[in-house]
């Protein structure tokens, strides 16, 4: 059996097993943030997000030396309303859920001897079709692994072509990545953005690029990658990334990755599309499902959102 089909077929046990998915899935039961309201969540929350786009002057704290990455303020206890993962709550139902999708990527990142994964710390989240949930995953999994004692992590906004990360975050667009792979920007350091999060950095997507694609595919990127490596060894870094189906910049990004998050809206997302998404990525080491917006287990609401494994794929190689 392929790849694929074991990743689908997981998939499809994931979906149909209701009842036995408390390991596979968590119910959203456990997240009444996320599911309790009367509208779709998804609406709820990122209009909250969206009305403060410009940033409050008392957000940016400048810096003392300029050399060193500029610092900016998220505002966690609007991310807390909204349902997302925040340091102050962490027994919160959102950052439960977050703790069982990161473990297992946690411990793929710094296996070492045979279990050793090349680049096991650069993991992209993406999905097949745009709006399944991955800038949602990305920002999440970042501040929840940024909660942890032993990790220090980098979220970078790798979706060059619509970038949201900033957005979401309530912050303007900034310089970033393109930036730095069209070498406008020399040093990484000048458009790194430290945040309140003690241990989470950003990269934004910086501005948007006609080559965006060839970019991502450059000896640049690779150097970038090197870079971000050595000067963080210690560091996760999480991609938010665009859709594997729509263009091609997702796969060029996922030559580069030690692990990707698919991310699948649940009772949208066709097994089809998934075996397409996959197939654009088998070369990628470690390919992990996580079902998005799920049905509660017993929550009878239809707008519950809840998150499970749907795969987990180790090369022979690996
Ligand atoms: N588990 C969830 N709980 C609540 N809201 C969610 C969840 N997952 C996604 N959403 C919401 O669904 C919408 C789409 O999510 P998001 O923007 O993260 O998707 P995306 O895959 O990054 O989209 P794009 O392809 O446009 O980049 C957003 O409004 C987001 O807040
Ligand atoms: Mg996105």
């Amino acid at each position: 059996m392929s790849l694929i089909e074991k990743a689908v077929q997981r998939l499809d046990a994931l979906k149909q097993a209701s009842g036995e998915q408390a390991a596979a899935r968590v119910s959203t039961d456990l997240a009444p943030n996320v599911v309790a309201a009367p509208e779709p969540v998804a609406e709820v929350a990122l209009g909250a997000g969206r009305t403060s786009s410009s940033v409050p002057e008392a957000n940016r704290v400048p810096l003392p030396n300029p050399q060193v990455s500029r610092s900016i303020q998220i505002d966690l206890h609007r991310f807390a309303q909204i349902g997302m993962v925040t340091p102050d709550l962490p027994r919160s139902a959102i950052a439960e859920e977050f703790r069982l999708i990161k473990r297992p990527l946690l411990q793929n990142a710094t296996a070492t001897g045979p279990t050793a994964i090349e680049n096991g710390s650069l993991i992209m989240v993406t999905s097949a079709m745009p709006g399944e949930g991955k800038s949602f995953t990305a920002i999440n999994l970042a501040i929840s692994m940024a909660m942890e004692l032993d990790y220090t992590v980098l979220l970078v906004d790798a979706d060059v072509s619509r970038p949201s990360v900033l957005n979401r975050l309530g912050l303007p667009p900034e310089r970033g990545l393109m930036d730095v792979l069209s070498g406008e920007v020399s040093d990484l350091g000048d458009v790194l953005l430290r945040t309140n999060i003690e241990k989470l950095s950003i990269l934004p997507a910086g501005m948007p690029h006609s080559r965006a694609t060839e970019m991502l595919a450059s000896e640049s990127m690779n150097r970038l990658l090197e870079q971000i490596a050595n000067r963080y060894p210690d560091r996760i870094i999480v991609f938010d990334s665009p859709p594997l189906l729509v263009t091609t910049e997702a796969r060029v990004l996922a030559t580069h990755m030690g692990q990707v998050v698919i991310v699948v809206e649940a009772e949208q997302t066709t097994h089809g599309t998934i075996k397409q998404a996959l197939a654009t990525i088998e070369g990628c080491p470690v390919k992990l499902m996580v079902l998005n917006k799920s049905r509660g287990q017993g929550s009878g609401s239809y707008y519950g959102y809840g998150y499970g494994y749907g795969s987990e794929a180790r090369p022979e190689a690996a």
